[in-house]
């Protein structure tokens, strides 16, 4: 299999640093509306998805004083149901993004909604040069949002470095349906859903970058291998809503 660096390459980007300045501009200038966004071209789906990746990973979010990080967190929804799915307080839950905006609305979020008497704690850093020592996590999730870094490799090592032995983790993101179902969600996603996008957000160029990147990320085969090149065992991919979606697990030994 190929293993030349891969990773997010929005329109105009030259390198990886161009890349992810483009990624951040791009999610900057869409949060006031991404979270209307979000619900409105996924009819919702997107807070069945995040509930059912928190339920992944209820046998360790219930355990005592785990330390949970959500990487690429955005508005927060994915940690909001890792909050709610861990239940007691003692469990820390950390959201990271590189865009302040984006954190802006997360914080704003759960200042309006304690949840369980703890809400998460929220971090402005590159996710693929995080401040977390070695081994410092029980589970690293990341939900739309890995899909977007500059090298899908270096994001696949760092979230192992910062995973403790037996730790695991969890990668939520878009995929490419197969058969019928997959030529109609294609005029979806490719014809209907920038257009509405882009009337929404009033923003051009985000809600086109979306179908691009999700056909440049690697089909489910080798991002498996890829986990399983950046040291992580267990390597699976469970499909959600015919393949719409999928959350990648794998564990660190
Ligand atoms: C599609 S949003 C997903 C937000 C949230 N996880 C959700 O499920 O709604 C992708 C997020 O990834 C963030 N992001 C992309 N690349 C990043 C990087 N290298 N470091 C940190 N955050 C990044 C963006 O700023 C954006 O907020």
């Amino acid at each position: 299999m190929k293993t030349s660096v891969v990773g997010a390459a929005p329109e105009g980007a030259r390198d990886q640093d161009s890349a992810a300045r483009a990624v951040r501009e791009m999610f900057t200038s869409i949060a006031p509306r991404y979270d209307l966004l979000n619900h409105v071209l996924s009819f919702n789906v997107d807070r069945m998805w995040w509930r059912r990746t928190a339920r992944t990973f209820r046998h360790i979010l219930t355990r005592p004083k785990v330390r949970i990080l959500d990487l690429c967190c955005g508005t927060g929804d994915m940690t909001f149901a890792l909050r709610r799915q861990a239940g007691k307080p003692s469990a820390q839950i950390l959201g990271a993004d590189f865009s302040h905006a984006m954190l802006q609305r997360a914080a704003a979020k759960s200042a309006g909604a304690a949840q369980n008497g703890s809400t998460p704690n929220w971090i402005e850093a590159d996710a693929l040069h995080l401040p977390f020592p070695s081994g410092h996590f029980d589970l690293v999730t990341s939900a739309f949002g890995f899909r977007n870094l500059a090298d899908y490799d270096a994001g696949l090592r760092e979230i192992a470095r910062m995973l403790r032995p037996g730790g695991e983790c969890g990668i939520l993101d878009f995929g490419e349906p197969k058969g019928a179902m997959g030529a109609l969600y294609r005029i979806y996603f490719k014809q209907v859903l920038p257009r509405v996008g882009t009337v929404i957000s009033g923003v051009r160029g985000p809600y086109a970058y979306l179908p691009a990147s999700v056909e440049r990320f690697p089909a489910p085969d080798e991002m498996l291998t890829r986990m399983k090149n950046a040291g992580f065992v267990e390597a699976s991919w469970t499909p959600y809503t015919f393949g719409i979606a999928g959350l990648y697990r794998g564990k660190i030994t």
